[in-house]
């Protein structure tokens, strides 16, 4: 891949950085920056060589030019922790000149997500070179994350650069044991990924909704658990798959009868859940026996929160699963917004090695496919 080294001098040059901004807004405020920050280093080195910066940024899905997904709010932001006065351009007739300039919405313009060649033309005429920081929008092939790159002078940011390093680094080359801990709703969002583990993880956990599909393949009740039907068939696949003690279940269920932090609370001691409750967190024993995998590990992978850890009385497994990811001496790499969110809220954000900036980007990493946004970027 192609790095900032390979455009060598940038003074005076006007350099179109895609970042990936596409930060949760509460009433237009911005919820949680780490996005913007972990864009800081690029555009800092950037503009150390002295390039000036036009960056482009999505926010949301917009249907047209939606008010509410204006990106002003984030060049706001990104002007504070710059220290850095940044204009943001209303289209793409009229960029103001300035050291940093920010595109509005570029999912305001039609051709954005048809990857359109002609847009890329625009977004080209305004600049002498392209980086590639958005890791988050990698996995997508749309004018500004693809179609771009093969008209300018093209390289990743350090971002990216760091991102497709280490997430690739953990299939390719892990000090092991290798432990995987796959959680969250949906078993078919994950498919991929536990694919993936399979082949190289010596042990797998599996928590979240997305026990509840396991159960079911293996005749258990699940109750009124949140248990998606079409993912029944996949998890027998991959029990079916792995080898003997390579998938770790749960043993035991924190039940509620409502998704309500005010529901009353069962311990199940096994997996069976009765008519009428519904799974919301791992149990004690699950959460201890699956701290004492993490710590021993060489390299952890964690995507996916082992409960609705959002509600008081349902947090416990999650918690312990993430101290015991910051406790561990391994090499640690967490990716998705819901297990970044999980460390966020128990403050142990800095105990991880990577925590990544992708959601669907560093799963369709893990599971080996091919990211448009960064195949275009190699030489
Ligand atoms: C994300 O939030 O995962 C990325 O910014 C990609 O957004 P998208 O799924 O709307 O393309």
């Amino acid at each position: 891949m192609r790095t900032l080294d390979d455009l060598g001098d940038l003074g005076g040059k006007r350099v179109f950085v895609r970042v990936d901004f596409n930060v949760p807004l509460k009433d237009g405020v911005i919820a949680d920056d780490a996005r913007i920050r972990a864009a800081l280093p690029t555009l800092e080195e950037l503009r150390r060589r002295g390039a000036r910066l036009l960056l482009a940024a999505h926010l949301g899905r917009p249907k047209g030019r939606d008010p509410e997904l204006s990106l002003a709010p984030v060049a706001a932001r990104l002007g504070e922790l710059l220290d850095a006065e940044v204009a943001l351009a209303a289209d793409l007739d009229s960029v103001p000149d300035g050291d940093v300039v920010m595109l509005e919405n570029v999912r305001f313009e039609a051709g954005e997500t048809k990857d359109d060649a002609e847009l890329a033309k625009t977004y080209a005429s305004l600049a002498d070179a392209y980086v590639n920081d958005a890791f988050g929008a990698a996995h997508r092939a749309h004018a500004s994350t693809h179609a771009i790159a093969k008209l300018l002078p093209s390289a990743a940011g350090l971002l990216l650069q760091r991102e497709v390093e280490t997430l690739q680094g953990i299939l390719a080359n892990p000090a092991r044991p290798l432990v995987a801990i796959v959680g969250g709703a949906k078993v078919t969002d994950k498919i991929g990924v536990l694919e993936a583990f399979l082949d190289q993880a010596d042990t797998i956990l599996i928590g979240g909704a997305m026990q509840f599909p396991f159960f079911k393949a293996q005749g258990h009740q699940v109750g009124s658990s949140l248990c998606e039907e079409a993912g029944i068939e996949p998890a027998r696949r991959v029990l079916a798959e792995a080898r003997e003690g390579q998938v770790r279940l749960p043993v035991d269920v924190v039940c509620g009868e409502a998704f309500d932090a005010s529901t009353p609370v069962t311990h199940v001691d096994g997996v069976d859940v009765p008519d009428g409750l519904m799974g919301l967190d791992v149990g004690p024993k699950t959460a201890a026996a699956y701290a004492e995998v993490v710590k021993s590990a060489g390299t952890v992978f964690w995507n996916g929160p082992m409960g609705a850890f959002e509600l008081a009385p349902f947090e416990a497994g999650t918690r312990a699963v993430a101290e015991a990811v910051a406790e561990t001496s391994g090499t640690t790499v967490v990716g998705g917004g819901d297990s970044a969110a999980a460390l966020a809220q128990f403050g142990l954000e800095d105990g991880v090695t990577h925590l990544s900036t992708g959601g669907g980007a560093s799963l369709e990493l893990i599971e080996g496919k091919t990211l448009p946004g960064v195949e275009v970027l190699q030489a």
